[in-house]
């Protein structure tokens, strides 16, 4: 980047219009106008000439997209917490930077998986459906019966930050939570929620599971034919995760045997096109990727992704790096 001049940017996905301001205010920046999804030979053509890319999740930035960018590239700045759409390991090894936005959408997601959980248990997908359908034709004492979440067994997959607001509010709602994460927590942040050490220990004892973990290799297919099986007979599943923890033909094999009695969901695999069979099944709650979804969140979002683009530009170290090194921009072309 020459010095004195403004870093040049390309922002892959359309931003709420204060982000785009701020954007604007101080980068040579290329906006996404009609928010058109781009390819990756796209992304990598519209890279050149930028110092920076500022993506989303749903651009897929891998080792060949990587090894494709032009070298004035320095930094990818992810408008997401999650980053397993990026390749760590591929832009360390060129000595990309990147980063992610930590904390800003730890509420808005914990509210969906509540949304998920009360969706599922009282069965508002089915109820809507007949709303819409016109088939629903009278109140009646046992028609469209849901379970109570109160006094129901929690159990949270990952007790991250996330993890730990679901866990805050599923208390409001007179949950009892168990837990399973890498490490046990502190007892300041564990309060009354029971650690299982073991995977298979949290999925027997969870009336309800929610997946809160990250998509790793370790976590990928975690919820599977032999996790569920071990859940109580008519358990309820969500997950606000990523789709790829779970094993859709094992899923939805346990919802259509009545094995589950309810699932909501909010992330899949292959989005958007996801398995057409969940849309079959009355008893699943679905949303399309909305953990995130509230203006004040994707501006927290998008300011939290400029932190760390200014910061690294500025020549400090970005707040929310994930990758282990960055690279001077002094040395920018
Ligand atoms: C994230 O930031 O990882 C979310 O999935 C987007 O809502």
């Amino acid at each position: 980047m020459p010095s004195g001049s403004r870093p040049r940017l390309l922002v892959t996905r359309k931003l709420p219009a204060a982000v785009e301001a701020r954007i604007l205010g101080s980068y040579e920046a290329e906006l996404n106008a009609d928010d058109s999804v781009m390819s990756r030979d796209e992304i990598v053509a519209r890279a050149d000439g930028k110092d920076g890319l500022l993506v989303t999740v749903a651009d897929r930035i891998d080792g060949t997209l990587i090894a494709a960018l032009p070298p004035s590239i320095h930094i990818i700045a992810s408008f997401s917490v999650g980053y397993d759409h990026i390749d760590i390991e591929a832009a360390a090894a060129r000595g990309l930077a990147a980063t992610n936005t930590p904390d800003v959408l730890t509420d808005a997601t914990a509210d969906i998986a509540l949304l998920l959980i009360l969706g599922a248990a009282r069965g508002a997908a089915a109820g809507m459906a007949a709303i819409r359908e016109g088939s629903w034709k009278n109140w009646a004492p046992t028609g469209m019966l849901g379970t109570d979440v109160g006094g129901k067994r929690l159990g949270i997959l990952g007790m991250g930050r996330i993890g730990r607001a679901v866990a805050k509010r599923a208390r409001a709602f007179g949950m009892s939570i168990h837990y399973h994460n890498r490490h046990r927590l502190p007892p300041d942040q564990e309060g009354d929620a029971i650690y299982h050490s073991s995977v298979e220990g949290l999925f027997e004892v969870s009336d309800i599971l929610s997946v809160h973990c990250a998509s790793t290799p370790e976590t990928r297919r975690l919820v599977n034919a032999q996790t569920l099986a071990l859940m109580p007979e008519g358990a309820i599943l969500v997950n606000t995760a990523r789709g790829d923890i779970v094993d859709d033909d094992a899923l939805i094999a346990a919802l259509a045997s009545g094995r589950l009695r309810a699932i909501g969901l909010d992330v899949f695999n292959n989005e958007p096109d996801i398995d057409p069979r969940y849309r079959t099944l009355p008893a699943a709650f679905l949303l399309p990727h909305l953990g995130s979804a509230t203006l004040e969140t994707r501006n927290a979002m998008g300011f939290r992704a400029l932190d760390n683009l200014d910061a690294f530009f500025a020549g400090r170290e970005a707040p929310d790096l994930i990758t282990p090194h960055r690279r001077s921009t002094s040395s920018a072309s």
